[in-house]
């Protein structure tokens, strides 16, 4: 990660510094906070930086330096300060802060300690005799606040120890995922919002008082007072066996590693178990090990100098909620789904979030254009956690909820929390089998919505594959279905039978895929079979398709799967074709490349079709033609640019044609360009 640009002026560093106070202080407050942490970590990198340039401009207030940003407060003091940690946010920098610790040592340190950063609040737990006495938030680090009255919740901490010890332990408290999500659903039963994020959870749990419900939480111990002489991994040990809660027993459990290289090898393996972890982490700590290594290095009025965090990217960040969209599941299930301002977390850039049920939206207090938590972790869908009511300017709007079907019009069951259209899976039904009917799909005359529901109604189909085994004395027995209209329809299906793969790929109806993706990808894999076989990685190789669609695909084709295979067994969709993707693994195990390069007529160039359409392309849908320029190996778009380097122009071609004409781009007529790609058309 690059270092932030320092602020421009004084000015600007003073807005920087105020904006990281009020950051701190919310988030110390409350855990709440108008800034994310990858966000809080660049606006205070950006101050370190302009500081560094400015020593003597240096603000008081500054957060630099300072335990908590400066912002926590507390009253009873600590024996010993509990400082942070530095942070680096890349190996070389993880390599460099080494060499330095190195260097001052006058030696190779002699074992690293590689371990979870866990993302909950320090305490300190303090044990007479192995009696829990008293605990004791991190505060300032001089100074925290007595909350011994919360430990009761705190899962790993227990109120007496193994042995009669004097100790203090250190570690976090958090909220696992699970806890979390309990919090939640016992908070939303009490008429209390949810919390954003599983640390403010825990940050007002730990303080909450006279509450009428009871959050767990869970504490881990990473360091004690009173347990002189241990080396790193030692102590930790020697902590599980007094009977406190350490990450030894998780699948990130700390690791003694003898040089950096091995170091970094464990960094990553966490980093990689992150998704699949319990609970929530926010990098990975590396520590110097040795007792005589930590005692020769000693510590910064901040942070000790034996230790320091690699941190990892957020899986929280806000976004501002953009609008609410309404999609009906194949149950008939209408499910709410957040539209983002688009915003990178962990590497992915998410557009999309779920939002679970109205009911779900109403707890957490949602309007549109609030500034919104947004959590994603690994391949979890992304969620909308909360909204920070305190960002709100007035100019939030309620979200409207659905007074009919999104998909049929029909009504809605609002009787259970997860509201249903009333005809149930009968609604995707009908609406498959229309869109799978229509004119740039499997095109099938005759199949209109009044048809498509007394089919889907009278029990003969319940998806596409259902059309393909239809009789006529079935079809007879409809109203309004007589005998030339019942033949008329068997032979519209009959002809629906042999197209194209990319039509009948468009057909299933797969999220992401309209008839432009689906040509892409009939194009690219050539045959179902490969469409089948290919996984998020060969779908991310069709052009337009980005890590998050080919996730949704490769989902959306397993959930067709049954539906693939009948319609495999009527023959529907068997076309194969050259694809212009080599096969997955190629015979010297290379993987797919996409060069794309076609052949044909239109070879290399970029068509778009404008007016009407004449003589042998009269016929021809503008999907159609589409489709045409790919046979011919162009590529088919519709609008002019630099880039496109013929127009087919029919009649009562305007704008197009002036704007080609403009660029200098080739122009040709329908019938031009019909002798041009004859051996396709054909
Ligand atoms: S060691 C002198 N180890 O991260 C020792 N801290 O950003 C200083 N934290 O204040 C702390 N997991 O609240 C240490 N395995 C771990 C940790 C950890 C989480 C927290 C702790 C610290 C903060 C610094």
């Amino acid at each position: 990660m690059a270092s932030p640009a320092a602020p421009a002026s004084p000015q600007a560093y003073a807005d920087a510094v105020a904006a990281a106070v009020r950051a701190a202080a919310a988030y110390y407050a409350d855990g709440a906070t108008p800034l994310g942490d990858d966000e809080y970590d660049a606006l205070v990198r950006a101050i370190e930086a302009y500081e560094r340039e400015h020593p003597d401009e240096v603000l008081p207030e500054s957060p630099t330096g300072k335990v908590a940003g400066g912002a926590a407060v507390g009253d009873v003091p600590h024996s010993v300060p509990m400082l942070s940690l530095d942070n680096v946010f890349s190996a070389e920098e993880l390599e460099s802060w080494a060499a330095g610790l190195e260097r001052r040592l006058g030696r190779p340190v002699a074992a690293w300690c590689v371990e979870p950063k866990l993302d909950g609040l320090a305490i300190a737990a303090r044990y007479r005799a192995g009696r829990l006495t008293r605990v004791l938030t991190r505060g300032d680090g001089l100074a925290g606040e007595d909350i011994t009255a919360a430990a009761d919740a705190v899962l790993g901490l227990p109120d007496r120890l193994a042995e009669p010890v004097d100790v203090e332990l250190r570690g976090e408290v958090l909220l696992t995922h699970e806890q979390f999500e309990q919090a939640n659903a016992v908070r939303t039963a009490h008429g209390a919002t949810p919390f954003a994020h599983p640390r403010s959870g825990a940050a007002g749990t730990l303080r909450a008082k006279d509450r009428a419900y009871r959050v767990e939480l869970t504490f881990f111990a990473y360091d004690a007072l009173g347990l002189p002489g241990l080396d790193h991994a030692e102590l930790l040990v020697r902590l599980a066996a007094l009977g406190a809660h350490t990450a030894a027993g998780t699948a990130a459990a700390p690791r003694r590693c003898a040089t950096l290289a091995e170091a970094q090898q464990r960094i990553d393996e966490i980093a990689g178990l992150r998704a699949a972890l319990p609970f929530g982490i926010d990098g990975v700590v590396v520590k110097a090990d040795a007792v005589a290594d930590q005692e020769a290095a000693g510590s910064g009025s901040r942070a000790p100098r034996w230790a320091v965090a690699r941190k990892l990217q957020a899986q929280h960040q806000v976004t501002r909620l953009l609008g609410v969209e309404w999609n009906v599941g194949r149950t008939g299930i209408i499910a709410p789904r957040a539209v983002l301002e688009p915003v990178v977390i962990d590497g992915v850039t998410v557009t999309y979030a779920t939002l679970h049920n109205p009911a779900d939206i109403e707890r957490r207090g949602l309007m549109i254009g609030d500034q919104v938590f947004v959590y994603r972790a690994g391949d979890v869908i992304p969620r909308v956690e909360a909204p920070l009511v305190d960002q709100r300017t007035g100019a939030e709007q309620p979200i409207a909820f659905p007074e009919v079907c999104p998909r049929c019009g029909d009504a809605i069951d609002t009787s259970e929390q997860r509201w249903r259209c009333v005809r149930g899976r009968a609604c995707q039904a009908v609406a498959s089998v229309i869109y799978a009917a229509g004119r740039d799909q499997l095109d099938i005359e005759g199949l209109g919505g009044t048809r498509a529901v007394q089919l889907v109604e009278a029990g003969l189909v319940a998806d596409l594959a259902d059309l393909f085994t239809l009789t006529r004395e079935q079809l007879l027995t409809l109203e309004r279905m007589g005998d030339t209209s019942a033949d008329n329809l068997l032979a519209a299906i009959e002809t629906a039978r042999s197209r194209p793969l990319n039509r009948v790929f468009c057909a299933l109806g797969i999220r992401g895929t309209g008839r432009t993706m689906s040509r892409r990808i009939a194009a690219h894999f050539g045959s179902m079979a490969a469409i089948r076989a290919a996984d998020a990685e060969a779908l991310a190789g069709v052009d337009g398709i980005g890590a998050e669609k080919a996730a949704v695909i490769v989902t959306e084709l397993v959930d067709v799967a049954a539906l693939l295979d009948r319609l495999a067994a009527q023959g529907v969709g068997a076309a194969v074709t050259e694809p212009t993707a080599p096969a997955a693994t190629s015979a010297d195990g290379g993987s797919a490349a996409t060069d794309g390069t076609a052949a044909g007529p239109l070879a290399g160039q970029s068509v778009v079709v404008t007016g009407s359409m004449t003589g042998a392309l009269a016929e021809l849908s503008r999907n159609a033609m589409n489709e045409l320029i790919e046979r011919a190996g162009g590529k088919a778009s519709s609008s002019v640019s630099k880039r496109t380097t013929l127009l087919v122009a029919g009649e009562k071609a305007g704008s197009k044609r002036a704007k080609a004409e403009e660029l200098g781009v080739a122009v040709m007529t329908p019938e031009e360009f019909a002798a041009l790609v004859a051996d396709q058309l054909g």
